[in-house]
């Protein structure tokens, strides 16, 4: 099989077979295929797309690139959750603990941030000692004894991908659907869960800028999934704006322990009710959705979550005292309210650009060997449809370097829109794909 040939073949708009497919992955996999072919299949693949038959063998080619987890030492249905990610995005650490305490088994691998979206290790990483290294061993007793342990990936989780996923980044080829489906979705089945529920981020802050696109790759997701034998759903969620009101790593933190105390923001709890419900139904403790999302409420209202939480942080080792006492968290230097230049009502909050200006705070990284300071973020005080007075603080930033700061309240001012005209606050859950 010459690898010339198959590019050519997808050139001409032809599928691959089963058999080329594995032979291109692999083969890229063991460096027996240069950068510059794979480049140019990536680029026939991004301009002529791949059927649904391809886009299944090429995520169980880069699935079978790794390690397969087995889960099945771990009692009941065994559920994952993964965002394509976010803005403010702390549900990982909200739902976990709640339905965790209902007695759902979360067995979670989690990222790190990389521009301008956080990720849930990183945040873990707020309460002192966290390891966010489990072996497979300490995954698996952790779930089975309280429900939930969260990892980062094991380093031969999927490699085909890390190897695809950082040549599609400089060869401008990261937005198809094709191989987005491919990578997210071989990552989550060499995970091992048995569900699997996707929450397909859509607007500003999202890789999928509109609904139509978000909604293909969630359609095409769930595909592959059913295919593979898994139960899987996604939900389309709004990220045009923040989701809640914190930006920022340990801010994050301390807006998910407020939250399982029973005092989030709706908006955040609206997504954590919906994507909690459909994991605690495919979990079968409970088959109603309803009724599934009555179970969350109490189990935060009735402190359950909350003591869940705070086991799971002790469990890995974490300073679990920060959560008891949110005072503990090291505080930015400065807070400064970004004002309002009229009066009217926000429009707009663009959810990238916050994303951004948090960054260059140095709350995110650039590359993966950047260190993040956790103590900088943005508050937002205002969410889209609020009315704003003149003067009134839109958000306040959080800083511990005072230049960095203008810089960010310059980003934040071209990020916010606010007109005299009235205007609906934004709606959280755009559509739901099972
Ligand atoms: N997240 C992934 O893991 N892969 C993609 O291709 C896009 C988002």
């Amino acid at each position: 099989m010459r690898m010339y040939d198959l590019i050519e073949k997808k050139k001409m708009g032809e599928a691959l077979t089963t058999e080329e497919i594995y032979h291109i992955v692999n083969g890229y996999t063991h460096d027996e295929i240069p950068d510059y072919q794979m480049s140019a299949l990536l680029m026939a693949i991004y301009f002529k797309g791949m059927d649904v038959r391809e886009r299944y063998d090429l995520t169980m080619a880069m699935r079978d690139s790794g390690d397969i987890l087995d889960l099945s030492s771990i009692d009941g249905v065994k559920i994952d959750k993964h965002s394509t990610g976010g803005v403010g995005d702390k549900v990982t650490l909200v739902l976990g603990p709640i339905i965790a305490s209902i007695g759902v088994p979360v067995a979670k691998m989690s990222g790190r941030g990389l521009g301008h979206t956080g990720g849930t290790i990183d945040k873990l990483e707020a309460f002192p000692g966290f390891n966010g290294a489990l072996s497979e061993e300490q995954f698996i007793s952790q779930v089975n004894n309280i429900k939930i342990a969260v990892t980062g990936q094991s380093k031969n989780l999927a490699p085909a991908d890390k190897k695809l996923y950082a040549l599609r980044d400089v060869t401008a080829t990261v937005d198809e659907i094709s191989l987005i489906t491919g990578s997210i979705m071989s990552k989550k089945l060499a995970a091992g869960t048995d569900a699997i529920v996707l929450d397909v981020t859509v607007g500003d802050g999202a890789f999928m800028k509109t609904k139509e696109s978000a909604l293909e790759l969630a359609k095409s997701m769930v595909d592959i999934g059913k295919r593979a034998n898994k139960k899987i759903a996604a939900v389309l969620t709004n990220m045009d704006e923040p989701l809640g009101f914190a930006v920022g790593n340990n801010l994050e933190v301390i807006e998910a322990i407020n939250a399982l105390k029973g005092n989030g923001p709706e908006d955040l709890m609206e997504v954590v009710y919906e994507l909690g419900s459909q994991m605690i139904v495919f979990s079968e403790i409970e088959t109603d959705k309803k009724k599934a999302r009555a179970l969350m409420e109490e189990a935060v209202a009735n402190g359950k979550a909350f003591e869940k939480f705070l086991e799971f942080i002790e469990m890995q080792g974490g300073d679990a005292s920060y959560a008891r006492d949110i005072n503990k968290f090291a505080p930015a230097k400065y807070v400064i309210p970004v004002e309002a230049e009229c009066d009217g009502y926000v429009h707009a909050l663009k959810a990238e650009t916050f994303g951004l200006a948090s960054m260059s705070l140095g709350g995110g990284r650039e590359t993966f060997e950047d260190v993040i300071d956790m103590s900088v973020g943005i508050i937002l005080n205002k969410k889209v449809g609020d009315q704003v007075k003149k003067g009134e603080a839109i958000a306040y930033v959080h800083a511990n370097d005072e230049a960095k700061a203008k810089h960010a309240i310059e980003m934040i001012k071209s990020a916010t829109e606010v007109s005299s005209e009235k205007c609906d606050h934004m709606k959280l859950i755009i559509d739901i794909v099972e």
